[in-house]
């Protein structure tokens, strides 16, 4: 008998019975057959690259080991797609092509066959707007303690990590700084102390392992000494819409008016009032300006050193 299975026989290899129960409430580590399509082979994701538009990827080169949050975004160049990658595997930086789904079909039908699988496997509120970003990174980078926005999982495709995962609130995760990052969309600073590792969930991911955490929980990750491509994918729930909202305005009433709001509630008067104000004053001159020009290419990879890079004159992007 053939028990060979294969990506068309569905996306998680397994699912124990609990797995519903904790989805989206706890960390959790499944495995997967994502690392099983040709879409994710090192050939197909060097011709991803060639094609891939400047402004849905991120270059980023890390600082020498040791600086904490220390990096500079970059430039491709020209370079091809295969070479990137030999790039990323000599050197210290990481590639972010975000938005796959969008710059091509085949991975939007990828990124649908894996949320179909999460809704049939772990029923609950109807999962909106996802998106797929792939991740490729060189070894022992690292990515710093931080949180986002959407709900999240991470699949790993090529190489092995380590993901750490913290409890989503107080004090590992401050109101203050989730309406920071909510209202100005950018990643801020999380205070970080060592001793939040007594109480985080570490996981250690080899290809067809995934991670998904609760909402907005903080994490970080560590590559092993080794190429690494991973999937990130997100979604939005009706919930979280909300939950967005309410961080939005209350980042607002204190940015601008210096009130520190105590209700986070997502229904009922002052929800909606919250909605509308957030609604009109997000796209104010005010917001726009605290976005602007937060970050600026200064280098680009050096086709004549493997794994290096050049400096080049500072460009907002
Ligand atoms: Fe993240």
């Amino acid at each position: 008998m053939n028990t060979q299975t294969t990506i068309d026989d569905g996306i998680f290899a397994e699912w124990p019975a609990h797995q519903a129960a904790v989805w989206g409430r706890e960390p959790v580590k499944t495995r997967h057959r994502l690392h099983e399509s040709p879409l994710l082979s090192f050939a197909a994701l060097g011709d991803l690259i060639d094609a891939y538009p400047r402004q849905h990827y991120s270059l980023i080169h890390m600082g020498a080991r040791g600086e904490r949050r220390f990096w500079r975004e970059g430039d491709l160049n020209g370079m091809k797609g295969a070479d990137v990658i030999e790039w990323i595997a000599n050197g210290r930086m990481w590639l972010n092509l975000r938005r796959v789904d969008e710059v091509d079909s085949r991975y939007a039908d990828l990124l649908h066959l894996a949320y179909d699988a999460i809704a049939a496997n772990a029923p609950g509120p109807k999962m909106t707007n996802t998106s797929m970003g792939i991740l490729i990174s060189s070894p022992n980078a690292q990515v710093y303690y931080h949180c986002d926005l959407p709900g999240q999982a991470l699949w790993q495709i090529h190489g092995r990590k380590r993901i750490l995962i913290y409890p989503n609130r107080e004090p590992f995760l401050l109101p203050g700084s989730l309406e920071d990052i909510a209202l100005f969309g950018v990643e801020v600073d999380l205070p970080y102390e060592e001793w939040f590792e007594k109480f985080a969930q570490s996981f250690e991911l080899e290809p067809g392992d995934m991670a998904h955490w609760p909402l907005n929980a903080p994490h970080r990750v560590e590559n092993f000494d080794m190429l690494n491509v991973s999937i990130t994918s997100e979604h939005w729930s009706d919930e979280i819409t909300r939950r967005h909202r309410v961080n939005v305005a209350n980042g607002l009433l204190r940015h601008r008016l210096g009130w520190a709001p105590r209700s986070r509630g997502i229904a009922g008067p002052v929800y909606w009032a919250k909605a509308a104000m957030q609604s009109a004053m997000r796209r104010s001159s005010w917001v726009a300006k605290q976005r602007a020009g937060r970050r600026a290419v200064d280098f680009k990879l050096d086709p004549a050193h493997r794994g290096g890079v050049l400096d080049i004159t500072p460009a907002t992007t």
